[in-house]
């Protein structure tokens, strides 16, 4: 990898008509981290991210709150926005894919995939109401299962049996929108024909060994299973009345969400290129040497690891150099439920609790798998308690209690090396020799795992660098109640151990120098914590590179400032609560 990385990274984009919720902030959460660690390296990382501004959805909320879609989408972004803002999500810009920018892209994107034949029209028979006069989506039509009879069932899958199938199997299939019995009605649809780049996109999926993966292999092992059962040309088109961008030379057609969604990363990342003139083509064009990352969830990876490398392959441009896919959230094991209070939103969140926290948290439990993760409330409250407060936050008040008492909050030697003269061990009272000392070690230590911490970050393996923090936060701990500072204190003014002054000196001075190395290391996942720390220590903003250089000698820390709170579990109890309110009028 080369030395100054240039690196672009995206997460997926929301749907412009609903909140951003807890199950949401795993991803932003799990991408903000992995950026802002490779900002800290020094890389040149940037971050996009926009709404998905488009599809029958957003246009029937429209319709129902009877506002255009365009006031919706604008205030949802500005919600979304803020919601983003609070939980520390730095993006370097915010778009839409309702926006110039993506309709100049995906007009472009569709009308080389056409030169180069990879386009195809055929008409097809879809449900339709007569009384909405539209088309419906699956999801639109309701009906009785027609397995198990079950009424008011959706069309693409039963709620009480769990069978799949398709709207025309419902019985008494009716449209969610108007009531009325759909009819089946013929309608030209434009395909893209997704077989074209079988060999590609197989190639592209299961490299050989020498080369690195552009999905996990989880990932791949699923979309293999799609090649099996033969690639389909993909339905790219919709009929008006749709919230979307037209098709060139098919009036009346519209360019299908899916299609214009990912184009959106492009759409927003030019956006941010015209505003800060950086050069878009560096990044895209096809011979690009930028790394090009996106977040995911699993559920939309035949999208990202398949439509989109063969749109891009098919127009010219460059292929991401990989798709990160994540797992679903549980909450307390379950899936997110209204009735029980677990569908909560950022909003409610933040109402009761500290953003950070839900930060952190995840950062516990997330890996580079597809694995679910689960909030557990009660652990929740436990890790936040007792690591993150207990563990880490108590060190800095601990040790410049007595920095300022004794040292008007001068840092002394903190230098790795030996130093002569004796020091009194506190709870023997024994003269000992002060080299080969075990607290050398646990600074060392601390200051050693830099790297180790890094690659973990890098290779997102954020439960492992959290458990390591700890461990050394464990030790840092461990050592200062070995070398108890209260005890040399009482001694400070003795003038038969005059080695006492010093020796408190360094320990407060090495016990800051570690805060301030657990700070640096936590701070891709407590951006906002990070700062307080570093007014308190009186540093410019912590990178990783200062892993290796110590507070100086004489260096001024500030008086300790209460920095962050405990959870009082009544605040758990109020967040599910104010959720099952907010979930009824929803
Ligand atoms: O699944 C979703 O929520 C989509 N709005 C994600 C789109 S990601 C990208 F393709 F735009
Ligand atoms: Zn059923």
């Amino acid at each position: 990898m080369p030395e100054n990385r240039k690196i672009l990274v995206t997460s997926a984009l929301p749907y412009a008509n609903g909140p951003i919720h807890l199950g949401h902030l795993v991803e932003y959460i799990q991408t903000d981290i992995w950026v802002r660690f490779q900002k800290m390296q020094g890389h040149d990382c940037t971050y996009v991210c926009a709404d998905d501004a488009h599809g029958t959805p957003i246009m029937l909320r429209a319709q129902q709150e009877s506002i255009t879609p365009e006031a919706l989408i604008a205030r949802i972004s500005q919600e979304h926005q803020a919601d983003f803002k609070a939980f520390g999500i730095a993006f370097d810009n915010y778009h839409s894919t309702h926006s110039p920018e993506n309709e100049a892209f995906v007009r472009d994107i569709y009308l080389k995939l056409r030169k180069n034949g990879h386009i195809t029209q055929r008409t097809i028979k879809q449900a339709y109401d007569p009384v909405k006069e539209m088309f419906l989506p699956d999801r639109f039509i309701k009906g009785e299962c027609p397995r198990c009879g079950a009424k008011d069932q959706y069309g693409d899958s039963c709620e009480a049996c769990g069978a799949t199938y398709s709207p025309t199997d419902l019985k008494n299939p009716v449209s969610a929108l108007s009531g009325a019995k759909p009819i089946e009605k013929e309608s030209e649809h434009y395909f893209f024909k997704l077989g074209d780049f079988e060999s590609m996109l197989r190639e592209w999926l299961n490299p050989d060994i020498t080369q690195t993966r552009h999905v996990q292999s989880e990932a791949a092992n699923k979309l293999n299973e799609w090649f099996d059962a033969g690639l389909q040309d993909w339905d790219i088109s919709r009929d008006a009345p749709y919230f979307g961008f037209e098709i060139p030379d098919a009036p009346g057609k519209y360019f299908y969400v899916w299609l214009d969604a990912p184009v959106g990363y492009m759409a927003s990342f030019k956006n941010y290129c015209v505003r800060e003139g950086v050069n878009f083509d560096e990044y895209w064009r096809k011979d690009s040497q930028a790394e090009l990352y996106h977040f995911i969830g699993k559920d939309i990876l035949y999208f990202h690891a398949l439509f989109w490398p063969a749109m891009l392959e098919g127009s010219g441009y460059r292929k991401p150099t990989a798709v990160f896919a994540h797992g679903f959230l549980t909450v307390n094991g379950q899936k997110m439920s209204k009735s029980r209070g677990t569908f909560i939103t950022a909003r409610t969140y933040l109402d009761h609790l500290n953003p950070e926290y839900l930060r952190y948290y995840y950062a516990t439990k997330l890996n580079s798998s597809m694995e679910d993760i689960d909030l557990n409330l009660d652990d929740f409250t436990a890790k936040v308690n007792s690591d993150l407060i207990g563990k880490y936050i108590n060190i800095a008040s601990r040790a410049s209690g007595f920095l300022h008492k004794y040292f008007q909050g001068r840092i002394g030697n903190t230098v790795l090396e030996t130093v002569g003269g004796k020091i009194r061990d506190p709870s023997t009272g024994k003269i000992t020799e002060h080299s080969a000392d075990y607290r050398f070690e646990v600074l060392e230590n601390t200051t050693r795992y830099a790297s180790s911490i890094a690659s973990l970050y890098e290779q997102r393996q954020y439960s492992l660098a959290t458990r390591l923090i700890m461990e050394l936060a464990d030790d840092v701990n461990e050592w200062w109640n070995r070398w108890a500072p209260w005890e040399l204190a009482k001694d400070f003014y003795n003038p038969l151990h005059p080695s006492n002054q010093e020796h408190l000196h360094r320990v407060c001075s090495e016990i800051v120098e570690a805060f301030r190395l657990l700070t640096l290391y936590i701070k891709p996942i407590l951006p906002h914590l990070a700062v307080q720390v570093e007014s308190f220590l009186n540093i410019q903003p912590l990178q990783w590179a200062d892993a290796q250089q110590p507070l100086p000698t004489g260096h001024t820390i500030n008086e300790y400032k209460h920095l962050i709170t405990r959870i009082d579990p009544a605040q758990i109890e109020a967040m599910l609560e104010g959720s099952k309110e907010s979930g009824q009028t929803n």
